[in-house]
């Protein structure tokens, strides 16, 4: 299937990424594929995967939109064609509780489309407390059939990154992506969910790839460029640092040049 790109926007989304994971994995010769902090999963759209695997997160109602869209994106746009953009009707989404799986999906996209900065934030309560954004969108409906169809196939679970280990074997190919929360001073960036990826989630994380090295898999994974970092991950492969521009708006909004690593087993020669 054709390389596209996210259907959402995302904090921490990858298509920044694509041309460097493009090249690393050019003369690759891998299995299943998987994503276990899938997001938008940018990395997977961009990819022309030679087999099937699993995309898996940790946010609800990310997963049930990415298993709606993969399942059926035509009743998904029957419900996004009775919503109007205005900020009326927006809070009036925000606050709704759709059941219905598809009715769900159609929120949560139109919310992405609608909020400020395309931003997912919830309270403790697990509310969805993003403002409007005042950008009258729509949600593209070609890209969500296009989506679905990329989708099909492919197994999507929601599910702490870690429950992915047994399903890895020799050959297969995990791009990971965790939230970069050394500390909120540090990042600027609060959460994607009600709870905090914390130091001892990235050391739990470090356990996943030493898992993936010991099966005989590939990984390639990004991370803050900060020590800590560099201190957990050190042994775990080759690293590279990559520098970006930062999008990522917030309370202290935080945008300029970004320093990030990447770490990968991917030998260099498969990348020349
Ligand atoms: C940096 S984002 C991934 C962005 C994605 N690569 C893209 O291109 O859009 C990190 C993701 O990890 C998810 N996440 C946070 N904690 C997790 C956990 N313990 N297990 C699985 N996913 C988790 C978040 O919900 C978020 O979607």
């Amino acid at each position: 299937m054709a390389p596209i790109t996210s259907f959402i926007r995302w904090a921490g989304g990858k298509s920044w990424l694509v041309p460097y994971v493009a090249q690393l994995t050019e003369k690759l010769e891998y299995n299943n594929y998987y994503e276990p902090f899938m997001g938008g999963a940018s990395i997977f759209f961009s990819l022309n995967l030679p087999k099937g695997g699993c995309l898996s997160d940790i946010n609800e109602e990310l997963v049930n939109t990415f298993c709606a869209v993969r399942d059926d994106p035509n009743r998904i746009i029957n419900y996004l064609k009775e919503y109007k953009s205005d900020e009326d009707s927006y809070y009036i989404i925000r606050e709704s509780e759709p059941e219905d799986k598809y009715q769900r999906a159609a929120r949560f996209l139109y919310l992405n489309a609608n909020s400020f900065n395309g931003l997912y934030r919830v309270n403790k309560k697990g509310k969805y407390n993003v403002p409007y954004g005042h950008k009258n969108a729509t949600v593209n409906y070609q890209r969500l059939l296009d989506v679905g169809a990329k989708l099909d196939g492919f197994e999507i679970l929601c599910q702490d990154f870690a429950t992915i280990a047994p399903k890895i074997q020799k050959g297969d190919l995990i791009f990971l992506d965790p939230p970069y929360t050394v500390s909120k001073e540090d990042t600027g960036f609060v959460g994607y969910n009600s709870t905090w990826f914390s130091l001892e989630d990235q050391r739990r994380l470090a356990g996943l790839i030493d898992h993936i090295n010991k099966v005989g898999a590939y990984y390639i994974m990004t991370n803050a460029a900060h020590e800590t970092i560099l201190e957990i991950f050190k042994d775990k492969g080759r690293m590279v640092t990559l520098e970006r521009n930062s999008l990522i708006g917030g309370k202290k909004s935080y945008r300029g040049k970004v320093k990030e690593y990447i770490f990968t087993n991917i030998p260099e020669r498969s990348s020349t």
